[in-house]
């Protein structure tokens, strides 16, 4: 069969272009940077929090000089720690997830943000800045009293943290414990 040189030339572009598009969403889907939930993040039982070393008990730690990470639970209608003291001027990675249904994580003001979703811990990083305080609203549609679930997040001078974290470092008996 003849097929016209001018033809070919529509056929092969036509490839190219079928090829070029199978390129860019392979690339959207596995380029770097770019993971499906959950492909690389640990998940976590969102029935059995309790037992869970970050969310049975959720709080701030210390993870490094100047690091922290905030173990935070959403459930219907509020988030636990409330409020989550952090100290100034330092690196804090939140980690939140959700006991229950779908919410948000949203410190009023600010850029973060980020959606809560059961089996799944959402992670964003932030510099706390100086001590001041800030709203943490949620933003997905959760249930009946979705408008009014709020928590919130003090930001406190580092020796102010220190104390409340009950600094039980060289036990120096200043009281704080209890
Ligand atoms: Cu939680 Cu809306």
């Amino acid at each position: 069969m003849h097929v016209h040189s001018y033809e070919k030339i529509w056929l092969a572009l036509g490839l190219g272009l079928i090829l070029l598009l199978i390129g860019s969403v392979t690339y959207g889907a596995v380029g770097p940077g770019v993971s499906m939930v959950a492909a690389d993040q640990p998940t976590v039982d969102p029935t059995a929090l309790d037992e869970d070393d970050r969310f049975a008990e959720p709080r701030v730690e210390q993870v490094g000089e100047n690091e922290y990470e905030a173990y935070v639970v959403a459930f219907q209608f509020g988030f636990e720690p409330d409020p989550i003291v952090l100290p100034a001027n330092s690196t804090v990675t939140f980690m939140v997830t959700s006991r229950d249904v779908t919410h948000g994580f949203e410190v009023v003001g600010t850029n973060a943000n980020t959606m809560v979703i059961p089996g799944e811990v959402s992670t964003l990083t932030v510099e706390t800045g100086g001590p001041t305080e800030y709203g943490v609203i949620c933003n997905e549609y959760c249930g009946a009293a979705h408008h009014g679930m709020e928590g919130s997040i003090e930001v406190v001078p580092q020796e102010e943290f220190e104390e409340s974290a009950g600094g039980s470092s060289d036990g120096d008996g200043s009281g704080g414990d209890q």
